[in-house]
């Protein structure tokens, strides 16, 4: 029924002037947007992957934080993530004073016994180490006392508390980059108080803060409505970059699981990005 008025036009036009020429290549093309496009399977989310992917989020060495327990773990992590589709990882242990109470040079000696106890391809497959930084006032006094841990360059990984943001949040962000360091938030589609204040998301970025989407929202790892955000984030075009942020297992085997997200342009594109690490 839908077609006929779409059809009229073309056939009234009597059968002298009726130019087929015309008409076949018109319907030859393939529509951007048909009814089958409702029904087109959701990829996996390793399918999503680019070749040589670089992971700029892990908690994948051994012992230092609530990632990878012991240097098997690293070993069979790093296996599992190779077989995926990962080209490298960068390490990211948390610096969380009280909690975990890591100091760059910790980090660094773990990072080089790891790379010396690993075999080869393993060895490859650890590309770098740095830290995911909490950013609270104890952040502040080591953001003035030492040099952090970079991913590359000045760029610098933070995260907040999922329970709230810190109260000094913009003198935290401006003494960061007062310091030359480029801050890229970890997660920022799993911070709930401010999923219903989402202009936050646009003042951040107004104050040069980039963004590093956790890949397993996309699959609906951490429930709907971080997805719901991680959608919004990407659809606004918000999404810097993308990290694993594996600690265990279960986290790689969310990579065979559907990605449930609208924005897969936006995705892939963000996915790409991560090559500037490499
Ligand atoms: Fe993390």
């Amino acid at each position: 029924m839908s077609d006929i008025p779409i059809l009229r036009p073309l056939l009234d036009v009597g059968a002298e002037s009726f130019n087929p020429t015309f008409i076949i290549p018109l319907f030859s093309q393939r529509p951007r947007y048909s009814m089958f496009s409702f029904f087109k399977p959701k990829p996996l989310l390793k399918e999503l992957l680019p070749t040589h992917y670089i992971d700029i989020h892990s908690h994948i060495l051994p012992g230092i934080d609530d990632g990878a327990k012991t240097l098997e773990h690293t070993a069979a992590l790093l296996s599992r993530l190779q077989l995926i589709g990962f080209s490298k990882c960068i390490a990211t242990p948390h610096t969380l004073p009280e909690i975990w109470e890591n100091t760059a040079e910790g980090i660094m000696h773990t990072f080089q016994q790891t790379q010396t106890d690993l075999d080869k391809t393993h060895r490859h497959m650890l590309h770098h180490a740095a830290s995911e930084y909490m950013i609270n006032e104890a952040f502040l006094i080591r953001l003035l006392s030492e040099p952090l841990l970079t991913l590359k360059d000045n760029y610098v990984l933070i995260e907040m508390s999922y329970l709230n943001p810190p109260l000094a949040l913009r003198e935290i962000i401006f003494e960061i980059q007062l310091k030359g360091y480029q801050p890229l938030l970890a997660h920022p589609e799993r911070y709930l108080f401010y999923h219903q204040d989402t202009k936050m998301y646009e003042t951040l970025k107004k104050m040069d803060v980039q963004f590093q989407l956790n890949l397993l929202s996309s699959v609906g790892y951490y429930g709907p409505e971080v997805a719901k955000v991680a959608d919004f984030l990407l659809k606004e075009n918000m999404i810097d970059f993308v990290g694993s942020d594996v600690h265990h297992m279960r986290h790689a085997a969310a990579f065979d699981h559907k990605m449930i997200l609208k924005s897969e342009r936006q995705l892939r594109t963000a996915m790409e990005k991560n090559v500037f690490f490499g």
